[in-house]
């Protein structure tokens, strides 16, 4: 499948998931930006665009100085285990900024970029926003948010005759250094986690991800859940 004359921007793409997507996306010939905050990290061959999504004027920024884009990848995300009963609501905030309102942002940014024919956006979820975990605290309603801002946008768009697709990706477990600050404090739960399962790899999301960028255009799909087969929820 070729994304040649696609240009794509990728949020996280520095680490995880937003690496294995990048690396993806420049295999199939893809003009590929890449956007975290330590660019180093980054694969080689994409633009690196250094930004903290946390500050909406980063953001104004950035996109200010792209003219032209055909899919973004919406995935930079943080899960702090910061539970409702007493976790600290400056942690609630931090992935409130990162998880909704960059990633909403950085989706309304990109509608005047995209050709009339129309974009793609693929925004990372989780099963976490499905299905609430026994210690998913507030990064599970974060989660929860992500599919509510593609559905309401989706819904908009098709309102306004814009042909542009949005899809989630909601993966369980994936082995990413995400999960080292989700089981901060729980670092034994984690290696039980680790060898209670096979947990998904970054790369088995980036082709759920790519699949979803690669369906003829009259083809949207919306979500895919996916988890490893030995996760028991
Ligand atoms: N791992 C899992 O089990 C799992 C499961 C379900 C869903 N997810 C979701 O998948 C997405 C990717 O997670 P991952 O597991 O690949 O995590 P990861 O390896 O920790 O990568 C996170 C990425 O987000 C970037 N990032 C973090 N804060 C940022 C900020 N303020 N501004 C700009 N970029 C920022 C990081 O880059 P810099 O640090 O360089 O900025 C990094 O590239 C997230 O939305 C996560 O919620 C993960």
């Amino acid at each position: 499948m070729s994304l040649s004359n696609k240009t794509a921007l990728v949020t996280g793409a520095s680490s995880g998931i937003g690496h294995a997507i990048a690396v993806k996306l420049l295999d199939a010939g893809a003009n590929v930006l890449g956007l975290c905050r330590d660019t180093s990290k980054l694969p080689e061959g994409v633009t690196p665009i250094e930004c903290d999504l946390s500050d909406s004027t980063q953001i104004d920024t950035v996109f200010g100085a792209i003219n032209q884009l055909d899919i973004l990848v919406n995935n930079a995300g943080l899960a702090l285990l910061s539970r409702i009963s007493d976790g600290d609501p400056a942690d609630w905030d931090t992935m409130w900024q990162l998880n909704v309102q960059a990633l909403t942002i950085c989706c309304q940014k990109s509608l005047p970029l995209f050709p009339k024919s129309g974009g793609q956006i693929v925004n990372t979820s989780s099963m976490s926003g499905h299905r609430v975990p026994p210690s998913g605290g507030f990064y599970s309603p974060t989660k929860f948010a992500v599919r509510g801002v593609s559905d309401a946008l989706r819904l908009e768009l098709r309102a306004d005759g814009n042909p542009t697709r949005v899809a989630t990706v909601s993966p369980g477990f994936v082995d990413t250094p995400l999960l080292d600050n989700y089981f901060k404090g729980r670092e034994e739960q984690l290696s039980q986690t680790r060898s209670s399962m096979q947990m998904l790899e970054a790369d088995d999301v980036a082709s759920s991800m790519l699949h979803i960028l690669s369906t003829p255009l009259h083809v949207e799909i919306t979500d895919i859940q996916m988890r490893s087969v030995e996760q028991k929820s």
